[in-house]
């Protein structure tokens, strides 16, 4: 062969895998997207921050249940502490938050689930989290928000399914939902 053709053929060799590998990471994104419907945590709606506090769910912050082993947990952000900053569930729950911000920018991380969005004031972001184990699960900020937010933190409570009494457990005084029965 003609080293003119090897050095050609040795081109092509890595030319072809730089086309095809961003190619093929292409459809993978179209696949998981449009085909498998995997989509990042987001925005679902947008609340005006200045009613956050007479706009629902927002107006009844705590856990509100869905149906058998499903919650919805409506939370508020704001400097520098979550309404609630406990709740409680049972083991085996499936937990939906609903959270937006009544200030600046915060997050919500709860470390050794993959459950980790941005809360941005005027948005509502939905995430859901699977509690299959009872213990103690804590939750914090982690999108820097001022002076005290190292102290912005809550937790889960996930207790075992025979001590499930205490559901729907508050931090502050507002009135609870507990639609019990609902199947939606
Ligand atoms: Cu809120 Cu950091």
């Amino acid at each position: 062969m003609k080293r003119g053709t090897t050095i050609y053929l040795y081109e092509l060799a890595w030319i072809l895998p730089s086309v095809a590998i961003p190619v093929g990471m292409l459809v993978a994104l179209l696949v998981t997207a449009f085909g498998v419907h995997i989509h990042l945590p987001g925005m679902v709606g947008r609340v005006n921050p200045n009613r956050v506090d007479s706009t629902p769910p927002f107006d009844h912050p705590g856990v509100v249940q869905l149906g058998p082993g499903r919650y919805q947990v409506n939370m508020i952000a704001q400097l520098w502490s979550f309404n609630p900053n406990e709740l409680r569930v049972p083991e085996g729950s499936e937990v939906t938050f609903l959270i937006t911000s009544r200030d600046v920018v915060h997050g919500f991380f709860i470390p050794r689930t993959a459950t980790n969005i941005m809360v941005l004031p005027g948005q509502i972001a939905r995430i859901t989290a699977h509690f299959n184990k009872a213990g103690n699960y804590p939750f914090l900020c982690h999108e820097y928000c001022g002076l005290l937010h190292h102290a912005m933190a809550g937790q889960i409570v996930v207790e075992p399914q025979h001590a499930n009494s205490t559901v729907g457990a508050q931090s502050d005084g507002h009135a609870r939902r507990e639609p019990r029965g609902s199947s939606t």
